[in-house]
Order: structure tokens, then sequence, then C-alpha cells
């Protein structure tokens, strides 16, 4: 047994699945998860001293790449000023108010007060009660294959961790609450007109990923979000961009600033890179809207933890660092390695597609982009697993499922792009060599 194999067997007597979330369990690729012990720029290094080009970024939060010095250093000048004090730091304003001030277009933007927490599931789930506060509905519309985290009401047909293990939702959700959830197809406006027409004046909010990246990256048909503002606003409802994922890393104002159609959001969460890697995730919106909140308003949220002082100076850090500079080398990147795999697919004769948003990006095995959740699972999905264990053995850790995107960085210099590229033409051979389950 090796130290990596002894590791998950010591986890697994004691943590469920030798893991503290899901998809880290290597369920759909098979085989032992890589533990890990430091990360730098573009590598990870496990307990055996193996170094891996990263691409899965902390699932999105490293648009830096990994101990980014100028984040290392305000996380430790920070922490030896105190751990967390329960009170309001001068620090939460600064990144409330360059939150607001990225997050324009034309001298606009969605965010005039902001909310800190801790996760992107906290955000989503004030953001929904928010929503129902303002509009004194209950129902909330969702689009399958979508992911905003493990709150009980928006589990149905999500994305993510849900997405790979197979699950149509959770276990222990109360069906009185699944009941409130109306999923619909997604790319199908025609699908959110009708949920309308029939629900219209009981609906508080629909949330939608800015760009889906959680069923692997569903390209949204050009001015999809826009007409889903129009849809919402017509019946007196809201709708709640999810920039958890997008935020700050498809460009400086997230997919509100680079979707081609303008929108306006009523609310809209972040997470991951605002947090530059610590726990932090935020609610933001216009000042009527914020002002629901307790202690202003009726609408209740808390957080022994919230606006905590060293994921504030990590997301600040991150955030002042993440220049244009930054987002050209992070698209570059993307660019070049998606281009890469789709070459070496073809090359090994593998039908499959590329999916961008932004510099947000997945391959999957079939032979046209998905347009939905439905489209996104009808893959020949049995590929992956040999596809990421032959990148693995060659040093590059993905995603460990079909259904997440690839995360590059900043900090992907050309050496640790050129180790993918080597990577690429023996995975692919792999993923052409694989057989169904069964056969
Ligand atoms: C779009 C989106 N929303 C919400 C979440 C939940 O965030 P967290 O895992 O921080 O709770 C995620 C996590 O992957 C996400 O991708």
């Amino acid at each position: 047994m090796t130290s990596n194999d002894a590791e998950f067997a010591r986890a697994q007597a004691v943590m469920p699945g030798g893991v503290s979330s899901p998809v880290r369990a290597y369920r759909s690729v098979g085989g032992t998860p890589r533990f890990l012990v430091s990360g730098s720029g573009p590598y990870v290094t496990d307990v055996e001293g193996r170094r891996y080009v990263d691409l899965v970024g902390s699932w999105g939060p490293a648009l830096l790449g990994h101990a980014h010095p100028a984040v290392v250093d305000a996380v430790q000048a920070a922490a030896a000023r105190g751990l967390g004090f329960g009170a309001s730091t001068p620090g939460e304003t600064e990144l409330a108010e360059l939150v607001r001030d990225r997050v324009r277009r034309d001298g606009t933007g969605p965010v005039e007060r902001l909310r800190l927490v801790s996760t992107g599931t906290e955000a989503t789930m004030t953001a929904i009660r928010l929503a129902r506060g303002a509009t004194g509905r209950d129902v909330l519309v969702k689009f399958a294959g979508h992911y905003h985290g493990h709150s009980d009401g928006l589990l149905a047909d999500a994305g993510s961790g849900v997405a790979t293990l197979a699950l149509p939702g959770s276990a222990g959700v109360p069906a009185a609450i699944a009941g409130q959830t109306l999923v619909v197809p997604y790319n199908d406006l025609d699908a959110v007109r009708a949920v309308f027409a029939a629900h219209g004046d009981r609906i508080a909010a629909v949330i939608v990923e800015a760009a889906p990246a959680n069923m692997g990256v569903v390209e949204p048909s050009p001015g999809f979000d826009a007409a889903l503002a129009g849809i919402a606003h017509e019946h007196g409802a809201l709708l709640v961009l999810d920039e958890v994922l997008t935020g700050f890393r498809v460009g400086p104002a997230g997919w509100w600033g680079i979707d081609p159609v303008p929108f306006a959001p009523d609310l809209v969460t972040f997470g991951k890179v605002i947090g530059g890697g610590l726990p932090l995730a935020a609610v933001g919106g216009s000042a009527a809207l914020m002002s629901l909140l307790a202690p202003l308003g009726p609408v209740y949220q808390a957080g022994t933890l919230s606006g905590n002082p060293l994921a504030v100076a990590a997301g600040l850090a991150t955030l002042r660092a993440a220049d244009d500079e930054v987002y050209a080398r992070v698209d570059a990147v993307a660019a070049t390695v998606s281009s890469a795999a789709s070459a070496a697919l073809a090359a090994a004769g593998v039908v499959h597609a590329v999916s961008h948003a932004g510099n947000l990006f997945s391959v999957a095995f079939r032979d046209a982009r998905p347009r939905d959740y439905d489209e996104a699972r009808d893959q020949e999905s049995f590929r992956y697993g040999p596809f990421f264990h032959a990148m693995l053995d060659a040093g590059v850790s993905l995603p460990p499922s079909v259904f997440e995107a690839w995360f590059v960085s900043a900090a992907h210099d050309d050496e640790a792009v050129a180790r993918v590229l080597d990577a690429l033409p023996a995975a692919a051979q792999a993923a052409a060599a694989a057989t169904p389950p069964g056969q």
C-alpha cells in the first residue's frame, strides 16, 4: 500500500467516504483520490511527493495559482493581527467597495450593497430568502443541471457532485421544501415562459448560473440571461444571478461584465475567487433590496465567521492582483489547453465537443456541445475515467468528474502548459480505448 492509499484508508475510517466534500472521492473516475500537502503556482504536491500541474484550482478560487506571494503575505499579516473578532473591520468595507466598483458596466452595476458570508451555499440561500422576503412569494425556479450549493431548496436536479453521483436530488430534503422549487431545462426560454405563465404570481425568483459550469460547461444561448430577467420582471419576480463560479474568474466583472447582451439582475451571488482560497462569499444587490436584510429589515441572516479578517485579506489581495494582464493570461492558457485537448482527442478518433464560457471550458464525449442537462448527460462519460487517470499518471491533475470545468490560472506558465500538452495525446488514446461498463 502506498502512503497515499494508507492516507485514504485512514480517512475513510473516520470521515464518510474519506472526504469533506463528495466529488473529491473520485467516485466517477475510480481509483484512490490523491491526498495533497502543498501547492505553489500551477502545481500541487501529494503525500508521496508527486507534483502535478493542477487544473482543479481549488474548484475556482485559485485564479492567481497556489500560494501567490501577495495573497500569502496579506493573510499572514492579517493573522498576526488576530484571527477574528466577531466585530466589523475596515477590510470588509474595502472589499465591498472593491466588488461594487468592479461589477460595473457603462457606469452602472447591480451591486449597491453587499453582505459577506462564508460559502457560496450561504450566498445563494440568502439571496433566495431575500427574494422571498421582498416579493412575499415562495416558489423558486431553477434550471436542471445548475448547482447553487447544498441548501434544501436548490438540490433538485442539481449539477456538480449531485450530477457526478447521478442523484436526482438529495435524501433528507422535506417534500414541502422541494415542492417550492420548479426545475426547467436550461437554454429553453419557452419552458421558462410556460412555467411563469402557469405559476407566475407565486414565483419569487429565478436563479441561474450566470454561465453554467457544473454540468460541464454549457454555453448560454445569446441573450439568455437578459431574456430571463425580462420574463421574471414581467411577472414581478426577481432574477438571482449566481456568479459564485464565474465572478472575477471569467473577467474583472464576472460573466455580467462579458455577456454580449447586457441585462439587469436583481441579486448577484459571489464566492470562490472573491475569497482568494479562503472561505468567503457574498450576496449583492440594490440598496432597496439589500435593506430588507437584518439589521435594517425583516429578512434574517447572520454568521459568526462572516467577513472573517483572514478571508477578507485573501480576497482583497486576490482582487487587487487580478488585473487585465492576469485575465489575458488565464484566457490564453484556457485557449491553448482547450484546443490542444480537442486536437489530441480528434487525432485519437474520439468523438467529443469542447464548450467554453469565457475562460471556463470542459470536454464532453458527444458529437455536439450540450445545450442542457439532458444533453450533458447524454455522452460517453465512461471515456473520462481512463482519460483522467492517464493525465494523472503523466503529472496533470484534472477535475475528477466529466461534469466539472477545467480551471487554469495566471500562474500556468509555459512550462506547466507544455506538461499538459505533452500528456494529452496518450490520455486521448486511453479515452479512445475505453469501453462502456459491462463490456
Ligand atoms: C455556481 C455555484 N453556486 C454556488 C456554489 C456553492 O458554493 P460553495 O461550495 O462555496 O458552498 C457553487 C460551488 O461549486 C457554484 O459553482
